[in-house]
C-alpha cells in the first residue's frame, strides 16, 4: 500500500507547530513557543496572533527540512480549524490553504481536542495504543472532558468543566502565587519539594461527571490573602507546599470523576491527553489506576503539550475517511467535539 504523508499545522494558541507524519510515524515535530505572553500572565490573542504570522513560515520549513522530504512528497495539509483564539487559528488557516493551492493537494480540517486524543495513535508511544473503546480524560489550557472514544473518529463528551478548565486553574493559580505563565509546569516542578497535605482548598462536588475549577482559584485566593496579612513572606516562605497542596487539589478533583466514570460505563482503558497530561501527579494517579484493573494510557511528554504531530495523525485518519477540508471554511473558535 502506499504510504500516507502528511503535513500538521498547530496555531490554536500560543504554540505555532509543523509537523511531517508518515504512516503516522514522526518525521518531524517543530515547535516555537511564544515567550512574549509571560509579561502579562496569560495569553493575549493579538500578540498570538503577530508571532504565528512571523513564526509559520520558518516552522513550516524546518519541520519539511528536518523530515528529509521535498513539498513534492506531501499528500495532504492538515490544520486545526478549531477551537481556539480566532486570530491565531486564521494565520494556520491561512499558510494551510495557500499551501495546498499552491501544491494542488487536499486541505484536511483537524478539531484541536481530537486531535489530543488521538496523540495515543502517533507511533512513538512505547506502551502501544488503546483498543476501542477506550475512556479518556483530555486536559488542557481551555478545555477539561471526558470522553468515551469508539473509533478514531467517534468521540462522545460524558463530563465537562462547568466553569474553568483544569490547565486554567493550574495557571491561575500560579499567578496568585506569583509565578509567570502558564504557571503549570512551574507549580508541577515547585511541588516535587512540597507538602501536598500541608495546606486544604475547597474542593467542587458537582453531581453526575461535570467538572468545576473556579472555586478552587478563589479559595487559594482567599486562603493567601489572610496568611499574607499576618505574614508578608508567607507566598515566599511556603511556594513549594503551597504548589504541591494546589497541585493536589486539582488532581484529586479530576480523579473522583475519572474514577466515577470507570464506574459507571465499566470501561476499564483509561487515557488522559492535552497540556495538564504532562503534570507528574496528574500521571502518577493515572498509572495508579492499574492497581484498580485498569489499562492506562499516558502520551509522551512532547505529544501532550499542543504540537503539530497530533494534527497530522487526526489528519492521517481524515485522509483515510476522505473528509477533505474546504477553502472557504472559517476558523471555528468555538468548535463542539
Ligand atoms: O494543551 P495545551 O498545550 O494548550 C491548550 O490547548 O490549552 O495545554 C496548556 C495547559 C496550560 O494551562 C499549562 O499550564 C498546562 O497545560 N500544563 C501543565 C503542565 N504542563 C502544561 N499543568 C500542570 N503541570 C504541568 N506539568
Ligand atoms: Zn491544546
Amino acid at each position: 500500500m502506499k504510504s500516507i504523508t502528511i503535513l500538521g499545522i498547530e496555531s490554536s494558541c500560543d504554540d505555532t507547530s509543523a509537523a511531517v507524519l508518515r504512516d503516522r510515524r514522526v518525521l518531524s515535530n517543530v515547535i516555537a513557543n511564544q515567550s512574549v505572553h509571560e509579561q502579562y500572565g496569560g495569553v493575549v490573542p493579538e500578540l498570538a496572533s503577530r508571532s504565528h504570522q512571523s513564526n509559520i513560515v520558518p516552522v513550516a520549513d524546518q519541520a519539511i527540512k528536518q523530515a528529509g522530504i521535498s513539498l513534492h512528497e506531501i499528500d495532504a495539509i492538515a490544520y486545526t480549524l478549531g477551537p481556539g483564539l480566532a486570530g491565531a487559528l486564521m494565520v494556520g488557516s491561512s499558510f494551510a490553504k495557500g499551501l495546498s493551492l499552491g501544491l494542488n493537494i487536499p486541505l484536511i480540517e483537524a478539531h484541536h481536542m481530537k486531535a489530543h486524543v488521538l496523540a495515543h495513535f502517533i507511533l512513538d508511544n512505547k506502551q502501544g495504543e488503546p483498543d476501542f473503546p477506550f475512556l479518556c480524560l483530555t486536559v488542557s489550557g481551555g478545555h477539561t472532558q471526558l470522553l468515551v472514544v469508539s473509533s478514531t473518529a467517534d468521540f462522545k463528551v460524558i463530563g465537562q468543566t462547568r466553569d474553568d478548565a483544569a490547565g486554567e486553574a493550574f495557571d491561575k493559580s500560579a499567578k496568585i502565587i506569583g509565578l509567570p505563565y502558564p504557571g503549570g509546569p512551574l507549580i508541577d516542578k515547585n511541588a516535587q519539594n512540597g507538602d501536598p497535605n500541608k495546606f486544604k482548598f475547597s474542593k467542587p462536588s458537582l453531581p453526575d461527571l461535570d467538572f468545576s475549577f473556579s472555586g478552587i482559584k478563589t479559595s487559594v485566593l482567599y486562603f493567601v490573602r489572610d496568611q499574607m496579612k499576618e505574614n508578608p513572606a508567607f507566598i515566599e516562605e511556603n511556594k513549594n507546599d503551597l504548589s504541591a497542596s494546589i497541585q493536589k487539589t486539582i488532581v484529586d478533583s479530576l480523579m473522583v470523576k475519572v474514577k466515577k466514570a470507570i464506574d459507571q460505563t465499566g470501561i476499564q482503558r483509561v487515557a488522559v491527553a492535552g497540556g495538564v497530561s504532562a503534570n507528574s501527579a496528574l500521571r502518577g494517579a493515572i498509572l495508579d489506576l492499574r492497581n484498580y484493573g485498569c489499562e492506562v494510557f499516558i502520551p509522551k511528554f512532547e505529544y501532550c503539550t499542543d504540537n503539530a504531530a497530533m494534527i497530522a495523525v487526526h489528519g492521517h485518519y481524515l485522509y483515510l475517511d476522505k473528509k477533505f477540508g474546504d477553502l472557504s471554511s472559517s476558523p471555528k473558535a468555538r468548535y463542539a467535539i
